[in-house]
């Protein structure tokens, strides 16, 4: 090659590696903790928008906790987009996760404010939903059941087999579900509680809301999930009917944050900024995802099972998000519940 030609292409060159940030720029590493068809919509949007090309992975939030955690010497993740608010709150206790202020905060309701600062700014709420449980009419019918209305129905010697619910350990769902129990009925009584729900429980899944699919599929009678994953699967036509349980229910604040570390720092700020723009939040119900967006200024969807017809419990976010807490009681499910035969 001509020198002149060879000096000019790797001045180009040289000029192309210097137009880039350090790092992978235009790249993006999400964890995703949404249901699937979500995760691939704000990915394919963002990166219409953007041009950044993002590598996505779904998995459920107790496991993207444990993976965050694992990967802390070297950080693969940039951005740990949704799923239930508690085990972001022990990322951020345990500095695996950045501090950011959005520009959008100003327009975020106060509970997802809350996980901001409850966090020091580590972690920010997107979306809200209530607890509760599904059933499959076709299979209640077929066993002549009469429809659970409360906690209290679920734990009756006739659900023997016929529910399913996730393992807190891997699943927010579950976690939740935990977390509500102690709230509601105490400690000692909620535990109790699990033990006796033990009996009727016929698998624990690693994601929260597989037991209403498997509703769905007429696989199972019930399953113990977010509302609105059972509204889900109720728009898809399957016989499934959605309970708000009659002595209250707890939440979630679903939150994101950026991972400490993160190799794309910039592109992480922008993909935190793009997800609580309320025309983003809004895309949800495209996903046939009906949580409350935390932005004040999207619009809930219409299917959205409404916060305030809901008997909530006063959810100490920040109790069950502590480190200590959540570990303790995962280890005394580990122990003293799933350890016990069915
Ligand atoms: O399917 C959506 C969803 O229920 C979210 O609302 C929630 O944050 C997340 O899944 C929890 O998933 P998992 O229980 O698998 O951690």
């Amino acid at each position: 090659m001509h020198s002149a030609l060879l000096t000019a292409s790797c001045a180009a060159a040289l000029i192309g590696a210097w137009a880039l940030p350090a790092g992978a720029a235009g790249r993006l590493t999400l964890y995703c903790v949404v249901d699937e068809a979500w995760c691939q919509l704000m990915t394919t949007e963002f990166e219409k928008e953007t041009g950044i090309s993002v590598a996505m992975t779904r998995k459920s939030s107790g496991e993207t906790y444990a993976q965050v955690k694992s990967e802390a010497d070297n950080p693969k993740g940039d951005v740990w987009w949704g799923g239930t608010g508690d085990p972001h709150l022990q990322a951020a206790e345990e500095g695996l996760t950045e501090v950011y202020e959005s520009p959008a905060n100003a327009d975020l309701h106060d509970w997802a404010l809350a996980q901001y600062q409850a966090s020091g700014g580590r972690t920010v709420g997107i979306y809200a939903g209530a607890l509760g449980f599904g059933y499959n009419t076709e299979l209640l019918a077929q066993k002549g059941l009469e429809a659970p209305k409360c906690w209290a129905d679920l734990i009756k010697p006739e659900f023997k087999g016929e529910i399913q619910m996730a393992n807190p350990n891997s699943s927010g769902t579950a976690y939740t579900a935990l977390a509500t129990f102690v709230q509601l009925m105490g400690e000692e009584e909620g535990f109790d509680y699990l033990k006796a729900l033990h009996a009727n429980i016929n698998q624990y899944t690693k994601s929260g809301s597989a037991p209403i699919k498997a509703a769905a599929q007429g696989e199972t009678m019930v399953g113990i999930v977010f509302q609105h994953d059972a509204v889900t699967m109720k728009a898809t036509g399957a016989p499934i009917e959605v309970v708000s349980p009659c002595e209250g229910t707890g939440y979630e604040i679903g939150s994101m944050s950026i991972i400490a570390g993160a190799r794309n720092i910039e592109e992480a700020e922008q993909f935190y900024d793009f997800a609580l723009r309320p025309d983003v939040q809004e895309k949800a119900r495209q996903a046939r995802s009906y949580q409350v967006p935390s932005n004040k200024n999207a619009e809930p969807p219409p299917e959205s099972p409404k916060l305030s017809d809901i008997k909530l419990i006063d959810y100490d976010f920040a109790k069950y998000g502590s480190s200590e807490e959540r570990s303790r009681l995962l280890k005394r499910w580990d122990d003293e519940v799933s350890a016990l035969p069915r």
